[in-house]
């Protein structure tokens, strides 16, 4: 299994913005105001979203005790988040997410830590996180993320389960040889990509399914997202 927290160290070290949100106006260690105020005000319009959603699917949505943004790179959505909760968490596996996530959004309410805290939480909230982590890992961590809920905990997790043709082009890279039964690609031989490169992994939905049914989340909203020919979805619940 891919150990991709080194990758991502990497990564935001040299470009924490374009990490988060890849388009080039984002390149670079730091970024002039403009367009930093641009990167950050896109994590109001996501949450927004997320509320919104939330508001008609489950009925009015509280303001939020202790609120958990995993992983959270430079504090995009944790910084909007903040503006909903008494207190929020950001954990991101990265160092230099963290420092720099530290540096652009303050407050008292605010903090950053690069592990998982204790809980509960009222809300959880991941985005465009779980496709970096491989699933033999992720899954446990999805476990250990939702163990954290409160009663009533509110969910907002996007996880990936696909990928269509436009992104084949990028999984075949490293793939040297595969094996066809006419029904399934088995890879028997790949070289390694290089450290410090963003790969994107698919969830097998039964397990995702039963790590939120077994810790009471059944009443599962989802909305599709696409993110360069990786689908995935939304999961929008509430802790029964
Ligand atoms: C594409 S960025 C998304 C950041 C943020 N969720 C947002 O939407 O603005 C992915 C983030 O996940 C973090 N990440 C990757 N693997 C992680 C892990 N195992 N635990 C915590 N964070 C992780 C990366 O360091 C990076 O900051």
């Amino acid at each position: 299994m891919r150990e991709t927290d080194n990758d991502w160290n990497i990564i935001a070290e040299h470009n924490p913005f374009f990490g988060v949100l890849a388009n080039a106006e984002y390149l670079g260690k730091d970024l002039p105001p403009e367009k930093k105020a641009r990167f950050y005000e896109s994590g109001r319009v996501d949450i927004a979203f997320t509320l919104d959603v939330a508001r008609r699917h489950f009925g009015v949505v509280p303001r939020f005790g202790r609120a958990l943004d995993f992983g959270c790179g430079v504090g995009r959505l944790t910084k909007a988040m903040a503006e909903h909760a008494d207190a929020v968490t950001g954990v991101d596996i990265s160092e230099h997410m963290i420092e720099v996530a530290r540096r652009n959004v303050s407050g008292e309410h605010v903090e950053f830590r690069p592990a998982l805290p204790e809980g509960p939480f009222n809300w959880i909230n991941s985005h465009m996180v779980f496709q970096h982590i491989p699933p033999g890992r992720g899954i446990g961590i999805l476990r250990d993320l939702l163990d954290l809920a409160a009663p009533g905990c509110f969910v907002t997790i996007q996880l990936p389960f696909y990928r269509d043709r436009s992104f084949f082009q990028q999984t075949m890279e490293k793939i040297d040889a595969v094996a066809f039964d006419g029904s399934r690609i088995d890879v028997i031989a790949r070289s390694q990509h290089s450290e410090g490169t963003m790969l994107m992994f698919d969830y097998p939905w039964p397990q995702v399914y039963a790590a939120f049914v077994d810790r009471g989340f059944t009443n599962i909203h989802m909305i599709h997202t696409n993110h360069g020919g990786v689908h995935g979805a939304w999961m929008f619940s509430t802790r029964d």
